[in-house]
């Protein structure tokens, strides 16, 4: 029986050990830190998803066979190098492939070497500030400016004005952003739809999931300060057939065939997150893991085994694999504290999630057990994962299991889907 160890603790975790439970071999699963739900499909272990040596030690310890890493952090600092080192199957890229996501420069720069469509940029170091602000100036508004490194999706700045534009970078370059902000990518502003693409990659071959789109802002509407994200639904239907196609050739081979030429094969999840412009698709960015809430809605659609196309993909032939998609949707919406993505209360008592199950899957992000009650955690608390033969009826599945569910300061858009059943209506 294959052993399995599930890095992370949100719900995107619980919902990669969900399908991992589904599969017919039947593996053991292992999660560290995981959530009050992991531990119904997991045994959890407190090691953090950052730690980088106690997870080496947990993966020889209890002889795993194979390692999937959630978030991004240990993968930019070479967990999936080290476990490779140690012999042990990993899905995650090595700390040099992970530069796609951890260094915003890198990725820029790779994408232009490699003709990948995206937005125009330009990098400036600590050296250049001044430089730096001479080009500012002569963009035209909205200026995007980004941070360097790992900045837990806060390194990013949209100016609407050119007094936002001085200051953003000033922030960035004084440090705002520490060590992220020693180099600042300066990118011009995209307009168009959202949308991300998960590519299952061995570095050669590749595997696509359900197209998907996220619902970046707290409030409804896209209005609001960014999160992790409020709700997903997948398909995107502005994700047609056509542009999948367009993402494959002219984005996914050749991001796959550059990083293999440049000596560092991209092996793992790579999120491919796009902006669909009006001249086609472009990259806004690359992560080198799954996307939360996404995956509780793209893996919920997979019909094939995870765990047989993860072997197949740190085994060399992801290429060959059969991947099979169910017809119809899914839809998450997510359930948040008060006060997120800025300060918020925890220790909140959850009820309903029984009553919630019977329309819909709920996937915990912070969540605990404490004294046989399940109480919040986090900032996002829950993701309510419907499905359905449609968009609507997905999101009508998703909504019922969201409303049987309560705890004090329950925060939520009421949205979810909603642009991807504007797509789908005939004109
Ligand atoms: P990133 O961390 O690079 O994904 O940026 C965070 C968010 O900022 C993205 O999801 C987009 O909504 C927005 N964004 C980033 N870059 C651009 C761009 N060049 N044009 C328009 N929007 C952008
Ligand atoms: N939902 C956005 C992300 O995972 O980065």
């Amino acid at each position: 029986m294959p052993r399995v160890l599930v890095v992370g603790g949100g719900g995107r975790e619980h919902a990669l050990l969900h399908a991992f439970a589904r599969s017919p071999r039947n593996p053991e699963l292992l999660c560290a830190p995981g959530n009050a739900g992991t531990a119904a499909l997991a045994e959890n272990i407190p090691v953090a998803a950052d730690d980088i040596d106690g997870l080496l030690r947990l993966a020889e310890d209890r002889a795993v066979d194979m390692v999937v890493v959630g978030p991004e952090v240990s993968l930019v600092e070479g967990l999936a190098d080290r476990l490779d080192e140690l012999g042990i199957a990993v899905v995650g890229p090595s700390a040099a492939a992970a530069r796609l996501e951890g260094s915003k420069a890198f990725a820029k720069a790779f994408m232009e070497r490699h003709g990948v469509p995206t937005a125009a940029s330009r990098t400036f170091g600590l050296d250049e500030v001044k430089e730096a602000h001479a080009y500012v100036a002569e963009q035209p508004l909205p200026v995007v400016l980004k941070a360097d490194g790992l900045a837990a999706g806060k390194g990013v700045i949209i100016a609407e004005t050119r007094e936002a534009a001085v200051e953003g970078l000033m922030s960035l370059f004084d440090g705002a952003f520490g060590k992220a902000g020693a180099r600042v990518v300066v990118e011009e502003f995209m307009r168009g739809e959202e949308a991300s693409v998960f590519v299952l990659t061995d570095g050669r071959g590749c595997a696509l999931l359900a197209p998907a789109q996220d619902h970046k802002r707290i409030g409804e509407g896209d209005t609001g300060p960014n999160t992790g994200g409020m709700g997903a639904y997948a398909p995107a239907p502005l994700v047609t057939p056509e542009v999948m196609t367009e993402v494959e050739e002219r984005i996914i081979q050749p991001v796959l065939k550059g990083m293999a030429e440049e000596g560092h094969p991209y092996r793992g999840i790579l999120y491919v997150g796009l902006m669909i412009t009006a001249e086609g698709p472009k990259v806004v960015e690359f992560n080198c893991r799954f996307g939360d809430p996404e995956t509780q809605v793209v893996l919920p659609l997979l019909e094939s085994d995870l765990l047989d196309l993860f072997e197949a993909l740190v085994e060399g032939r992801i290429g060959e694999a059969d991947v099979r998609i169910r017809d119809g949707a899914a839809a998450c919406v997510v359930l948040a504290s008060a006060g997120y993505p800025g300060s918020y209360e925890k220790g909140k008592e959850i009820a309903g999630l029984e009553a919630a199950a019977d329309r819909a899957t709920v996937f915990h992000a912070g969540t605990k057990r404490e004294d046989g009650r399940i109480l919040t955690n986090g900032g996002r608390v829950l993701g309510v994962t419907g499905l359905g033969a449609d968009l609507q009826e997905a999101l009508d599945n998703a909504y019922a299991g969201a409303d049987a569910i309560s705890f004090h300061g329950k925060t939520l858009r009421r949205d979810i889907g909603q642009k991807g059943l504007v797509w789908l209506s005939p004109a």
